[in-house]
């Protein structure tokens, strides 16, 4: 008999905040963008004071600024693609880093990595349509001996296998429930 794995059930964001954000998100684009009058030469700082305002890259933002400033969208977000210092997803609440370095490597990261995308529905890069999780792989976090490594909050887990990654959200789960979750 398969062994019933924790679901997460994910709670779509009502449509009044999605529109204030979509305002708020308008406003604050617009805020930078006069700031820097707009200009082509000035697209990396304004992505880059746009996203540490939001957060993140919104397709809204990237569009105004696009807009504003008489180019394509697409070259907007070819900048915003090239660098990594750039996201284009919202953060997550809790996010997950699975650490992809030589020994977590060898010790299966790969194989705790596709649990990670499994369990949460979502491949690396992308955030949870709750915006409860964000995965992402990450170079050697310095725990080698604990390999495989996922950091999950600022909090390492060592030897994750995939049970303990059923655990891990299994306790997301009863702390939200339990009203604890931070
Ligand atoms: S390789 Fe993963 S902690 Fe070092």
């Amino acid at each position: 008999m398969t062994k019933k794995r924790p679901s997460r059930k994910q709670k779509a964001v009502p449509d009044v905040s999605l529109a204030k954000e979509e305002e708020q998100i308008k406003e604050h684009t617009l805020d930078i963008l006069r700031a820097y009058h707009g200009e082509r030469r000035n697209l990396i700082p304004i992505l880059q004071d746009i996203q540490a305002k939001l957060g993140y890259l919104p397709r809204e933002a990237i569009k105004q600024v696009a807009k504003s400033m008489r180019i394509k969208e697409l070259e907007v977000f070819a900048v915003a693609s090239f660098y990594n210092q750039f996201r284009l997803n919202p953060p997550g609440k809790h996010p997950i880093k699975v650490c992809m370095g030589t020994a977590c490597h060898i010790k299966g990261g790969r194989i705790i990595l596709e649990a990670w995308e499994r369990r949460l529905g979502i491949t690396v890069g992308e955030t949870t349509s709750d915006r409860e999780f964000d995965l992402e792989r990450v170079a050697c976090v310095g725990c080698c001996a604990m390999a495989p490594v996922t950091v999950v909050d600022e909090r390492v887990e060592g030897k994750v296998s995939p049970t303990r990654v059923d655990g891990i959200l299994l306790s997301f789960e009863l702390e939200k429930e339990k009203g604890t979750d931070k």
